[in-house]
């Protein structure tokens, strides 16, 4: 178990698509995820990719706490909506995804505040899809799916992003909302104990 050094915005690493993994269950892949999820927990983040931790492969580390979930998804503004998400409103677990694939189930999309390991310091608004389908690899080599809304789409929004070279200023339509998180005051709320937690 290592704690991994977190490629920040600017490394070419960030900017490139990164590999499709050729056996999910190869044990270098096992320690890789066992180092993400240290290093994720170390730095307080909501979820990790690997092209964060300097390696170019589609593999991606997450987890939404039940009372983080609750609050993102009220001020979120989401329709109810239709869709049987897997965690409505709720935490998400602990949860591996490799060569991750999405498939969003609305055309509607939500803003909300992201922070991100890779960008430390800053939150911005982004917009993002309300509800998606997604399936991956476990590292047992199973193939599974799940329906996510709200803040848990968001998250899989984020990290497959970093799958693609993508950072979240890239998804922001307004760059008026890009703030340092020491800036952000009693007026907007964006969580501040994570508010630079990847994503
Ligand atoms: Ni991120």
């Amino acid at each position: 178990m290592t704690l991994l050094k977190i490629a920040r915005m600017g490394h070419p690493v960030l900017k490139q698509r990164a590999a499709e993994v050729q056996d999910p269950t190869a044990p270098e892949i096992r320690r890789l995820v066992v180092d993400m999820i240290e290093t994720m927990r170390d730095a307080n983040g909501t979820g990790l990719a690997a092209p964060q931790v300097h390696i170019p492969l589609r593999v991606v580390v997450f987890f939404v706490n039940e009372g983080r979930a609750a609050r993102e998804n009220a001020g979120d503004d989401q329709d109810s909506g239709d869709f049987d998400a897997d965690s409505r409103d709720g935490g998400v677990p602990l949860t591996v995804l490799i060569n991750p694939e999405l498939e969003f189930l609305s055309e509607d999309q939500s803003v909300g505040w992201e922070g991100c390991l890779s960008v430390p310091g800053l939150a911005g608004q982004v917009p993002r899809y309300t509800a998606l389908r997604y399936s991956a690899y476990d590292l047992e080599g199973q193939r599974f799916e799940r329906v996510a809304k709200g803040f848990h789409a968001r998250v899989v929004q984020h990290e497959c992003d970093h799958l693609d070279g993508v950072l979240y200023p890239q998804r922001m339509t307004d760059l008026s909302s890009l703030t340092f998180t020491t800036e952000i005051g009693a007026a907007s709320e964006p969580s501040q104990e994570d508010g630079d937690s990847d994503g």
